[in-house]
């Protein structure tokens, strides 16, 4: 089982590239099910209801989303639905949507989790109890595991990885919009990264418009960013999956 995770689309620039891209790049690498962040490609703050259907349409078996889930109202009755977009599990019951789901792909179950880290972000419940509340809930009910956990420290989410590893096959970070290099399988069969990076306009600052972001941080007038445009590329990792053993087998970083 091949699984193919994306980092944070951003704009409508990083929407249409994977409606470029992303049906010809998943056979290319014969990706069997497909990881997208999304929770900036509406204009970097949040996701529409449009975006997405387009980012789904484009070939994402899975939508999840981060910080800014709940940017764009008109997603809510989505996240409410049976479609497969998930914010993070740690925010309170009362918001929209639900964390975690189990799909499937070629017969096997995967449970997918969502989950937002603590360091500089909203004040969310513990993510590192809410997986471990998931996982015993869940027991028996899954295949193959998978995390994307959206979180701004490095620290946090390194942290992660180990607490969780043999636990989830897949556990990636989401967030910061910079692909890190260290893809590895961590001693218990975890397949690891602590940022996919991005899918999103190349000539930018982390996916958004270079001058403005430049004026606010020397001026400190805050400004709304706005995503760039232009061309895109996208970040992300293939993770290769012993779907028997729940367990990750090789780890390659991946650009297109
Ligand atoms: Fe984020």
């Amino acid at each position: 089982m091949k699984i193919l995770a994306i980092g944070d689309v951003v704009g409508s620039s990083g929407v249409a590239h994977l409606e470029e891209a992303l049906w010809k790049f998943r056979g290319q690498v014969g990706a069997d099910f497909v990881v997208v962040n999304g929770e900036n490609a509406s204009d970097v703050h949040g996701l529409s209801s449009k975006d997405a259907e387009k980012i789904l349409a484009a070939g994402a078996d899975v939508i999840t989303l981060g910080n800014h889930s709940f940017g764009h109202a008109d997603l809510f009755p989505l996240l409410d639905s049976e479609k497969p977009i998930l914010r993070p599990a740690n925010y309170p019951p009362e918001a929209p949507g639900r964390g975690y789901d189990i799909f499937r792909a070629d017969g096997w179950r995967i449970l997918c989790v969502n989950l937002g880290g603590r360091f500089h972000m909203d004040p969310l419940a513990d993510p590192f109890d809410a997986a471990e509340k998931i996982l015993e809930r869940e027991k028996g009910n899954y295949d193959i595991s998978l995390m994307d956990f959206h979180a701004e420290a490095t620290s946090e989410k390194i942290a992660m990885g180990y607490c969780f590893d043999g636990k989830f096959a897949v556990l990636f970070g989401t967030h910061t919009h910079v692909p890190t290099a260290d893809t590895k399988i961590l001693p218990g069969g975890t397949g690891y990264v602590t940022d996919l990076g991005m899918c999103g306009p190349e000539e930018s600052v982390i996916g958004c418009e270079i001058e403005p972001t430049i004026r606010r941080l020397r001026t400190l007038v805050p400004v709304r960013f706005h995503a760039a445009t232009g061309p895109s590329l996208a970040d992300g990792v293939l993770f290769t999956v012993d779907e028997e053993k729940n367990r990750c087998v090789k780890v390659e970083r991946v650009k297109f």
